[in-house]
């Protein structure tokens, strides 16, 4: 079985409505470890030995946050900055990443019709995860495509669920490494992979 890190990224947890629901449903699965970065850095004094220690004792890692400003919230980017480092994880001596998965799952307050070239916010998501698509690349990671829930202004408490369930069937598929079973590559949201994977009975 794979294993999967994810590192979660919040900085107001009690005034969430999507991510602390779907905590529930990332917690406490077979092969799944996950790390709350502000509940362990709440200075943002992140130690580094213990991150990449975790890195190196997991597959796939996972970023899940809600998208602030178009980007991560700040820990993410201090994180990236401090345990990314030269020769450990890119570089000419820098191997420790290479062929481990890297996985965005995000929420952002804008409709899908808001990601548009006509739309509020002008570009579609996947292109504001363009830097961590390239940091995978150069730290010789396989970038999967990310798995985005929408509109959580509007959204019910069905539709929370709704992706809390669909988030451990992805997550069931990556630690049972049936990833190859799909034709992930050409999908541009891990979303467009999930009646692909209901329909295999995932889980
Ligand atoms: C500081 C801040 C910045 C935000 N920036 C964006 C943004 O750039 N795009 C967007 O779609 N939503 C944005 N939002 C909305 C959040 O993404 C949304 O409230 C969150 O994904 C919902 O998850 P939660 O209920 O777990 O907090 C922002 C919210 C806050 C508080």
């Amino acid at each position: 079985m794979a294993r999967v890190l994810i590192q979660f990224a919040h900085p107001a947890l009690s005034k969430s409505n999507v991510h602390r629901v779907l905590m529930d449903y990332c917690r406490n699965l077979k092969n799944v470890t996950f790390n709350d970065l502000y509940e362990s850095y709440p200075d943002m004094f992140i130690d580094v030995d213990r991150e990449q220690r975790l890195l190196l004792q997991h597959d796939i890692i996972v970023f899940q946050y809600p998208l602030y400003w178009y980007s991560s919230p700040a820990i993410v980017k201090q994180w990236l900055d401090l345990v990314l480092e030269h020769n450990w994880a890119y570089g000419a001596r820098g191997k420790a990443l290479v062929g481990k998965k890297l996985l965005c799952v995000i929420s952002c307050g804008g409709g899908s019709d808001a990601y548009t070239d006509m739309g509020r916010n002008h570009y579609p998501v996947h292109q504001f995860l363009h830097p961590f698509e390239q940091t995978a690349r150069t730290c010789n990671m396989e970038y999967l495509p990310p798995f985005v829930m929408y509109g959580t202004y509007r959204t019910t408490k069905d539709d929370i669920v709704q992706f809390g369930e669909d988030y451990q069937t992805i997550l069931s598929t990556l630690t049972h490494d049936k990833l190859n079973m799909l034709n992930y590559q050409d999908a541009t949201y891990f979303n467009e992979l999930l009646p692909a994977l209901h329909t295999a009975g995932a889980r």
